[in-house]
């Protein structure tokens, strides 16, 4: 969407263009589905209570593209950001939100607030519950998310959103230094949520929540 009134100032425009892109697109991770690695920013922050973060705005994307490229020349894939005010709870990456999967069969998202609600978020969260995992939406910490890899209560990370689906998180690096999840690999939480949703998609399965619709 993009303001398209012929004006010279700092208002909201009366007039825009909506335009919808169709096209076919390649994974959005060169590896496909293999576990990517993210770069916690704890220098740049994406957004703030308050502020813009949970809709799909340009500046919220202006706002991570330093970040981001520090992740790349970390070496990693993604970046993830904390949250603006205390700088310790896991927000979201870049372009996805992100899933924790616990020993217990539980899993864990950032709640909403200054993330995007992701249509990918939501119907993990639904196709979770439906199998009877326990899905809880709060605060996780950097901290925490580095104790629980290394003592075997973190599972499986993974990374979510229409580009990427399900993309399990293989490595983390920081400033504080790097962890790994479940040895870097694919785990079977991930795997079997991303089969399910792309098997809803392309219609090889059922769709218990009528969620796909025809599109002339
Ligand atoms: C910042 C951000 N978070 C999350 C998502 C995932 O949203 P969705 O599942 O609706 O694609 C996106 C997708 O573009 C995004 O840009």
């Amino acid at each position: 969407m993009i303001a398209s009134e012929t004006f010279l100032g700092v208002k909201p425009s009366s007039e825009y263009i909506f335009a919808v892109i169709a096209s076919p697109v390649g994974s959005y991770f060169k590896g496909g589905p293999a576990p990517v690695s993210i770069w916690v920013s704890e220098n740049y922050t994406r957004a703030a209570i308050g502020g813009t973060g949970a809709v799909k705005c340009g500046g919220n994307y202006a706002a991570s593209l330093r970040a981001q490229a520090e992740a790349i020349q970390h070496g990693c894939d993604q970046v993830v950001f904390l949250d603006a005010v205390e700088r310790r709870y896991i927000e979201e990456l870049g372009g996805m939100n992100v899933f924790f999967v616990f020993d217990d069969g539980s899993l864990l998202t950032p709640q909403l607030g200054t993330i995007l609600p992701g249509i990918t978020r939501d119907s993990i969260i639904a196709l979770a519950r439906d199998a009877g995992k326990t899905v809880r939406e709060e605060p996780y910490s950097l901290d925490q998310w580095r104790k629980d890899a290394a003592s075997g209560k973190l599972k499986e990370a993974f990374a979510c959103g229409t580009a990427a689906v399900i993309s399990p998180i293989g490595k983390v690096r920081s400033v504080s230094g790097d962890f790994e999840i479940s040895g870097g690999a694919a785990g079977p939480v991930a795997m079997g949520l991303r089969k399910q949703l792309v098997d809803i998609q392309y219609g090889r399965t059922n769709d218990p929540h009528n969620w796909i619709r025809k599109v002339f």
